[in-house]
């Protein structure tokens, strides 16, 4: 069987495709398999690197049969010590003697059936590496973790336990393949792209910090002829790690010739992870600020434009945003609401590495407080949030104006305003002058503002393409007014990275727009996954920075009475798993 050649492979990456046999096959079905591997293997494989997996006792016969193909043989385990008195086990160097070159290390049969935990794994890479072997690390999270919205914190934590022996000079030699139980053998579902990309751009972020040139990361669970193809167009995807789909020759071959002629459509990954930690992203080029007469509070405003910016040596600011809903008690009444449990969320915030916006709800600046401000570059920012199906009344907008004053006094150094406008409705001018009155109000008082753009379909027939020019030109109008942030929230159905650029280049155009404008974009959606799916998509769109909305909070919320005290754990731990995700995404070169 032809698995593909170099006309139809064009993406240029190595892409691993490989089958454990677990426990099947008699040595002789094995040695038939790999007959028919070596004979079926042509000459020319582009990027393919096969491997498979056979039980300890046929890795001699396997790897003998294999020798001089360009497949490689793996055992499914290792001894975590190098030899002695330990009886049952197989050592490194035992392995590596059979010709064997790659170990499977931490599947989820292994941690289940013998209890094998993160320091077991730790122990096993260490012993596979320091003989010289490839180490194919599993890590995934059972059903239960992935329901409790665990699931990113839970893989990348194993990754970074399997990494704890490792040397700088055996890093490259580990290849990771995510396999979420829940999707592994008889009875099970695959996971879907969208549940995989997500797991696979933070692990390989966090091989990046751990210092990877050039993570492999491989889907396994379920791997089938149906979805061969759609996994590995994914540019998220390196390989697959396939069991029962697998275990015939035929099967395996099917599998790699599908994966071939998928690769010669494939994107490539819009985002670089090179960037080294901490250094700004260059983004799309900006025309240069004409000059402006400053205003009264300027200095201040821009103090805390600067924050937002760059207030840590990040390349993303992140904004936390929560709608009057998101705060256990609705709407804060005073000043004293702040105090007492939502003391625990505040500490939190206060302790997060990068700038945070909080936004706090509708009419209730007289809970904002000094003591939001923190070092690290806190914003407080105060919501006018109104239905996103209608237009700001023009007299909350005037209200608003009027509350510039005690929103600064209270310690805010931003405010967010909810525009949500439609072109076409009548007196929109008038409204946009209103807009620009408003914002020249909170300028005077040094407040920088965000200014949010959502316009929402007309009707069901309206075409993401009409929606997405209207939502166009009402940038440009609310960017003529000169906020000092834009929050772009894109419906479903408009293509964001297209969105944000071509927003860009219309605020570009406007000579009262240029310069600092950063742009954000709105993460929506209860999913963490689909926050991690947004932000890459900010990454790659050039964003500035992005909103984490209700996602966040949920997880707080969902805890219910509970999560008061622990609500710094689970904020803290997201918060460095997304800013884990964001340097690694954050400039938006070709890898
Ligand atoms: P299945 O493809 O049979 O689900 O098994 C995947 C696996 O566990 C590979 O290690």
């Amino acid at each position: 069987m032809n698995v593909g050649t170099r006309e139809t492979v064009m993406s240029g990456r190595e892409f691993w495709i490989g089958t454990s046999w677990k426990m099947t096959k008699s040595a002789e079905e094995a040695e038939r398999f790999a007959a028919a591997l070596a004979a079926g293997w042509p000459a020319h494989h582009g990027p393919l690197r096969l491997f498979v997996v056979p039980p300890y006792t046929h890795l001699n016969r396997v790897a003998g049969a294999l020798r001089g193909s360009p497949v490689l043989v793996g055992a499914q385990d290792t001894s975590p010590w190098p030899d002695g008195a330990h009886t049952g086990d197989v050592s490194a160097a035992m392995i590596a003697e059979t010709g064997a070159a790659l170990v499977e290390i931490g599947h989820a049969e292994r941690r289940r059936d013998h209890h094998e935990t993160d320091d077991v794994v730790a122990a096993k890479v260490g012993a596979a590496l320091a003989r010289g072997l490839r180490v194919l690390l599993c890590v995934g999270e059972t059903q239960v973790v992935r329901d409790e919205g665990r699931a990113l914190e839970h893989v990348t934590g194993q990754v970074r336990a399997a990494f704890a022996r490792v040397r700088p000079d055996e890093r490259d030699r580990v290849l990771v393949a995510y396999e979420p139980v829940w999707a592994i053998g008889e009875g099970s579902r695959a996971a879907t792209l969208p549940e995989v990309e997500p797991v696979h751009a933070a692990v390989r972020a966090v091989l990046k910090d751990l210092g990877q040139a050039d993570p492999v990361i491989l889907y396994g669970g379920s791997v089938n002829p149906g979805n061969v193809d759609e996994l590995s167009r994914s540019a998220e995807v390196d390989g697959l790690f396939v069991g029962r789909a697998a275990w015939d020759p035929d099967g395996f071959l099917g599998l790699c010739a599908a994966a071939a002629r998928a690769l010669g459509t494939r994107a490539e990954r819009r985002w670089s992870t090179d960037a080294p930690y901490g250094t700004p992203s260059a983004g799309p080029r900006r025309t240069p600020a004409a000059p402006r007469v400053p205003a009264p509070g300027a200095g201040r405003r821009r103090l805390a434009v600067q924050r937002v910016l760059d207030p840590s040596g990040r390349m993303l600011s992140l904004a936390v945003d929560h709608g009057p809903d998101a705060w256990p008690v609705t709407p804060v009444p005073d000043a004293a609401a702040l105090a007492g449990p939502k003391a625990d969320i505040v500490a939190a915030l206060r302790g997060l590495p990068s700038s945070v916006l909080v936004d706090v709800e509708h009419g209730a600046p007289a809970c904002l407080s000094r003591d939001l401000v923190t070092p690290s570059g806190l914003i407080v920012g105060l919501e006018r949030q109104t239905a996103p199906t209608a237009p700001v009344p023009a007299a909350e907008l005037v209200a608003d104006g009027r509350d510039a004053a005690t929103v600064a006094a209270a310690g805010a150094d931003a405010i967010k305003l909810m525009w949500v406008e439609d072109l076409d409705d009548a007196g929109s001018a008038d409204r946009f002058a209103l807009l620009e009155r408003v914002i020249a109000d909170f300028h005077a008082v040094g407040l920088a503002v965000m200014a949010e753009v959502l316009v929402t379909p007309r009707d069901r027939e309206e075409s993401a393409e009409s929606l997405r020019r209207r939502q166009l030109d009402v940038v440009a109008e609310v960017a003529r007014r000169a906020p000092d942030f834009l929050k772009l929230a894109f419906p479903a159905g408009v293509d964001a990275v297209a969105g944000h650029a071509a927003a860009r280049a219309a605020c570009d155009d406007l000579d009262a727009a240029a310069g600092s404008l950063p742009w954000t974009i709105l993460s929506g959606g209860q999913d963490f996954g689909a926050v991690v799916r947004q932000v890459a998509v900010a990454c790659a769109s050039g964003a500035s920075g992005f909103v984490v909305g209700r996602s966040l909070w949920a997880d707080l919320l969902d805890a219910g009475s509970a999560l008061i005290p622990g609500a710094a754990d689970v904020l803290s731990a997201r918060w460095h798993e997304l800013a884990s995700v964001t340097r690694a995404l954050a400039a938006p070169t070709e890898r």
